[in-house]
């Protein structure tokens, strides 16, 4: 009976949120649903398929659950062409050498698609010259990063040249990044919402797609986090339906405004 309505509750997101819950492991969607369970007051998957049925507003609440990790290599090409044509070469023409924080990275192909642009720009025998600290609030999704270990799905938008320098496929089908990549890499766990950032003076933020839970004063002081965070001149990567609120955009000016890349003022 549960499992029955657990199974409906998953046809209903599949028809409703065109979500495909087979892309998903089981306990996966087991623990969103739960986490939305206990929110909205339900004991049960039955009940919660009522509370669905009677509050369809329930269902943006879900999507939003359901995709809270959601990541993937290159996620938005064309900002990660910017970062790669313009950013990384005017920072190290600068500094000869690169800090960067990655932001809410998750299971971690954001910081490895920096990696591998950055191995590209420095050369495989130059990375000690770059540092990004990766970094999320979520133990389970970090554990996963750590492990660098993904499906070939999740490499379908990496040119195929860049698979086969940077990362090595398995035995198992599956593709694990080369310790270049590693090597570059500092994941910790760290909750924005402290106010304390990971490191200063760092040439780079990026923070794509997190502040989807954050109040408008939690973005407001994110951005201030960032802007103390980074040297002046420093870049600030935002995801590209996120923007700066007036009450904070005096402290950075517009580098592209499409790509949402933002420079540190003062
Ligand atoms: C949708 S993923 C985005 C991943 C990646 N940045 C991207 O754009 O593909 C959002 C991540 O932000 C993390 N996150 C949410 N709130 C956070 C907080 N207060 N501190 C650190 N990470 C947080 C979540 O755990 C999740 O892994």
């Amino acid at each position: 009976m549960e499992n029955d309505d657990f199974d409906a509750i998953k046809r209903l997101i599949e028809k409703t949120l065109h979500i495909k819950c087979q892309n998903y492991k089981e306990a996966y969607i087991r623990r969103r649903l739960l986490s939305r369970m206990r929110s909205s007051g339900c004991d049960t998957y039955d009940a919660y398929l009522r509370y669905l049925r009677e509050n369809p507003a329930e269902f943006e609440l879900l999507r939003n659950a359901l995709t809270i990790n959601v990541t993937e290599f290159y996620r938005d090409p064309e900002v990660f062409d910017l970062v790669h044509r313009e950013l990384f070469p005017t920072i190290l023409k600068n500094r000869g050498r690169i800090r960067l924080w990655c932001a809410g990275c998750s299971s971690g192909e954001e910081a490895y698609t920096l990696a591998i642009l950055l191995a590209e720009t420095l050369g495989i025998s130059n990375t000690r010259n770059a540092t990004i600290y990766a970094t999320d609030i979520d133990e389970m999704v970090l554990a996963r990063a750590k492990e660098g270990v993904y499906d070939p799905k999740a490499l379908t938008k990496v040119p195929e040249a860049l698979v086969r320098k940077h990362l090595i496929r398995r035995e198992d089908g599956l593709f694990e990044v080369r310790p270049h990549l590693r090597s570059m890499i500092r994941f910790s766990r760290h909750d924005l919402m402290t106010g304390q950032p990971i490191a200063r003076y760092l040439d780079m933020v990026s923070c794509r797609n997190v502040t989807i839970y954050f109040t408008e004063e939690q973005k407001n002081d994110l951005t201030r986090l960032f802007h103390s965070a980074l040297t002046p001149g420093g870049f600030y990567v935002m995801g590209k339906t996120e923007y700066l609120a007036r009450e904070v955009d005096h402290l950075f000016r517009t580098h592209n405004s499409v790509q949402k890349v933002f420079i540190r003022e003062g």
